[in-house]
């Protein structure tokens, strides 16, 4: 379809996507999205920047950077020109035994962003992989297996990330094979109403031993794991002072502290960690996501107490992986890394926020079921309440789909499924940002009638 980015006209499903969606149910193995007929999912065919295009060649704003992948843009040019450098002379390497320049000079970068000297890194690919790491070095360290979480946390499906996500549902096919050995504190709320009952909890958590799944005493918990910012949780922001108050309770009990950064990190918010306007030092930071530039890659960022828990046997790594450190990815986040930089991060996630927030309490005025907006950069989250028979879910999940039909692509987060997550690239204009935002005000006035 001809025309602008983020149409008003309703897209039309064409031959391309209607054949990827029917070989798609012939051969899936994923759980679908629930289908809206003739309107979700699409097929994407292709995304530059903030704009993507789906097999047929109708256009959308993307408000989701695909996960939070996007940040720097789809195929940031300077991304992709890094690739065909780096994939013209290695695209495979033996990262723990005989390591390449990128991998070294990826580590050494990021070493030099934290928060303080010192910092040795293990890369991966997933997310979910950096936060193994984590929880793997900080049980070596503490020698300590348990886990204080929190509600609403997000931190990977894989089997040990999952001990520390909260969400039932993601937990209770697997629930056989978890061993129970995180709990979980109350999430502060944002005005800081609860913020010292959440604290006394979590500081009662973290000096009482964990009894297992299988009734066996564990010990205290040896690391603590939290998001700056709650992604999947519905982008909840805490209170001031949370972080930094969390730090001092796992200084106090000699426990771990993680900070998961892997959708709030690299200045999704507008400072490199999300952490930062708290002064935390954390023993270690998880990043991934948009950390590549579109290529996988995750890393935990250790002080070195964490690091030196863990050393190889007989002269092999006893953490590791064989894409740990893939070439090619290593000069993606080296190549994202400078991107964003020159973006001038900060003021582009605040030009983001302001006009998210100003849109959405447009929105907050004009319909009953908006019930506001919270976020901070480019993580937005805009919270949604039932209306007209329908739960909140059914409301943002109808929401999403008529922003879809109507070229901007969103995506629903929180625990019910009632956050309509604003994630979009750094690098979306002021136009298609304004055109996106009045599509999904015209989606919300849709869903009102
Ligand atoms: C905070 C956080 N941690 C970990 C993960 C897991 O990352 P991945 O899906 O790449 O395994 C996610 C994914 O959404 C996340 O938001």
């Amino acid at each position: 379809m001809a025309g602008t980015f983020g149409q008003s006209r309703r897209a039309v499903r064409g031959a391309r996507v209607r054949s990827a969606l029917d070989r798609l149910e012939a051969g899936r193995g994923e759980n679908p999205h629930p289908a809206v007929a003739d309107r979700f999912p699409m097929v994407i065919g292709s995304a530059r920047g903030a704009r993507v295009k789906d097999a047929d060649g109708n256009r959308y704003i993307d408000m989701t950077s695909f996960f939070g992948v996007a940040l720097a843009g789809h195929r940031n040019p300077a991304v992709m020109s890094a690739v065909r450098v780096a994939q013209g002379h290695l695209v495979s390497s033996m990262g723990d035994v005989h390591p390449d320049p990128g991998r070294a000079g990826l580590l050494q970068l990021l070493a030099g962003m934290m928060p303080a000297e010192g910092y040795r890194g293990v890369l991966s690919q997933n997310g979910a992989d950096a936060v193994e790491t984590a929880l793997k070095f900080a049980a070596a360290a503490t020698g300590r297996p348990g886990i204080v979480s929190f509600e609403g946390a997000y931190h990977g499906l894989s089997a040990g990330a999952l001990e520390a996500t909260w969400r039932p549902s993601f937990r209770k096919p697997f629930e056989a094979m978890l061993s129970g050995r995180a709990v979980f504190a109350p999430w502060p709320e944002p005005d800081g109403s609860n913020l010292e009952l959440v604290l006394s909890t979590v500081e009662r958590l973290a000096s009482s031993p964990i009894i297992n799944r299988f009734g066996a005493d564990i010990g205290r918990p040896g690391a603590l794991i939290v998001e700056p910012i709650q992604g999947r949780g519905g982008v909840r922001v805490p209170p001031p002072s949370f972080l930094s108050r969390l730090a001092s309770i796992c200084d106090r009990n000699g426990i771990v502290l993680i900070t998961d950064e892997i959708y709030c990190g690299t200045w999704r918010t507008g400072t490199f960690l999300a952490s930062e306007p708290e002064a935390v030092v954390p023993d270690i930071v998880c990043l991934g996501k948009a950390l590549g530039g579109g290529f996988p890659i995750s890393v935990a960022m250790m002080r070195p107490a964490v690091a030196d828990a863990v050393l190889p046997d007989h002269g092999e790594a006893v953490h590791t992986s064989t894409f740990m450190g893939w070439p090619v990815s290593c000069a993606a986040a080296i190549a994202t890394i400078a991107a964003i930089k020159r973006m001038e991060p900060q003021e582009a996630a605040t030009r983001i926020e302001r006009a998210v927030t100003a849109a959405a309490r447009s929105w907050a005025g004009k319909f009953d079921f908006v019930r506001g907006v919270a976020g901070r950069g480019a993580m937005m989250g805009v919270s949604l309440a039932g209306t007209r028979g329908m739960s909140a879910s059914e409301v943002t999940r109808k929401v999403v789909s008529e922003a879809l039909s109507r070229g901007v692509l969103l995506l629903a987060e929180g625990s019910d499924s009632d956050v309509l997550a604003l994630m979009p690239p750094l690098v979306i204009g002021d136009d298609d940002l304004g055109t996106a935002l009045r599509i999904i005000g015209d989606s919300l006035a849709k869903v009102a009638e």
